[in-house]
């Protein structure tokens, strides 16, 4: 199913810098449905955007969320395993198994975001012990497992930096036809945002990203173009606010903490809530638009390492023997996205 959009609807889409826009195509990712909710995992880096993303999909019919690991990024993957665990606790989801993963990329230096989610990964939000604790086999094992014993394939949002689903294609490499798909959030067909090339998931391990691109597993890449145009503003953090509860609780402070940042730094007056269009694309099947696109990841040492550079060209594409390998999301309906994430909050305790 594709969601509608026609090319010409790209107008207010400036980050992309292309003279050639692929038009919007059927898409290739699965989708829960109340009656058949999707078996997935999701891989993170907690975050506040993807605090808002695992919220999205603990309240949801329409995901059977199996487990979420956790791999360093937006800060220390200790904090990040702890963020997990507390926040499901916060969702009353504390039957979703946490496991811990990598603490830094396969190669080169370790690198953070602790400038844009603070210290802690969730700014200024302080949340409540959970009682359980990380699973001892760790992140990849875990995902092994799961994959290996559901009944179906099971579907993956890696929502920060792609270590450690590397790793698993890497360690495991007969259980790649048992993931259904790979909707990660990462990259950009246009500009990057921690460097001018990069988008910070892929970044923060290019080598790791390089892997999963070339690896043959269906995948969606929801790129800075997309998200974007997923925003928030005061307005919605009033809104999750007014739902009375924890959750919207902690999401208003998340939202804020985000909004703050942007105004000081670009007088901005919205967040992009990147990750939870990634979890989103799994739940309705005309949210987001997405063009297929063949993705090489930069993995020099210069100014575009981290970049994902995709090519949507017909011709380039035949000429060179190159199909694509990802569906790459490129518009969505941004009131449309604020309602499925408030009305996802007001069903959390
Ligand atoms: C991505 O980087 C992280 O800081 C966010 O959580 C998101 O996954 C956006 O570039
Ligand atoms: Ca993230």
């Amino acid at each position: 199913m594709s969601a509608g959009y026609t090319v010409d609807e790209w107008g207010p889409v400036h980050a992309i810098p292309t003279f050639h826009k692929a038009g919007a195509g059927e898409r290739t990712a699965p989708f829960g449905t109340a009656e058949h909710p999707i078996p997935l995992i999701i891989d993170s880096d907690p975050g506040l955007d993807d605090a808002l993303a695992i919220g999205l999909a603990a309240a949801s019919p329409e995901i059977q969320l199996l487990a979420v690991t956790t791999v360093g990024g937006n800060a220390d993957v200790t904090r990040c395993t702890e963020n997990a665990l507390r926040l499901l606790h916060a969702y009353g989801r504390d039957d979703v198994p946490v496991a811990e993963g990598a603490a830094g990329a396969l190669l080169g230096s370790i690198v953070r975001a602790t400038e844009v989610h603070g210290e802690s990964g969730i700014g200024s939000t302080t949340l409540e012990a959970s009682t359980n604790a990380a699973r001892p086999e760790g992140a990849v094992a875990l995902i092994a497992r799961l994959l290996e014993t559901h009944p179906e394939p099971v579907a993956i949002a890696p929502i920060g930096p792609l270590t450690n689903i590397a790793l698993l294609l890497r360690l495991y490499p007969h259980l790649s036809s048992r993931i259904s798909h790979l909707c990660l959030m990462g990259g950009s067909i246009g500009e990057g945002n921690t460097t001018a090339s990069a988008e910070f998931n892929i970044i923060a391990d290019p080598e790791a990203a390089d892997v999963v691109f070339r690896s043959g597993v269906p995948i969606t890449m929801i790129g800075l173009d997309v998200t974007h145009q997923a925003l928030l503003d005061r307005e919605s953090a009033a809104a999750l606010r007014a739902l009375g509860t924890t959750s919207g609780r902690i999401a208003a402070e998340l939202t804020e903490f985000a909004l703050d940042r942007n105004l000081e730094w670009s007088g901005s007056t919205t967040t992009a809530i990147h990750d939870a269009v990634a979890v989103a694309h799994l739940m309705v099947p005309d949210l987001v638009a997405v063009a297929p696109y063949h993705v090489t990841v930069d993995t020099t040492q210069g100014p575009a390492r981290g970049r994902t550079v995709c090519d949507g060209l017909p011709y380039r594409l035949r000429r060179d023997g190159r199909q694509p390998n990802a569906d790459v999301g490129i518009v969505i309906d941004r009131g449309r996205f604020e309602r499925l994430l408030v009305d996802a909050f007001a069903r959390l305790p």
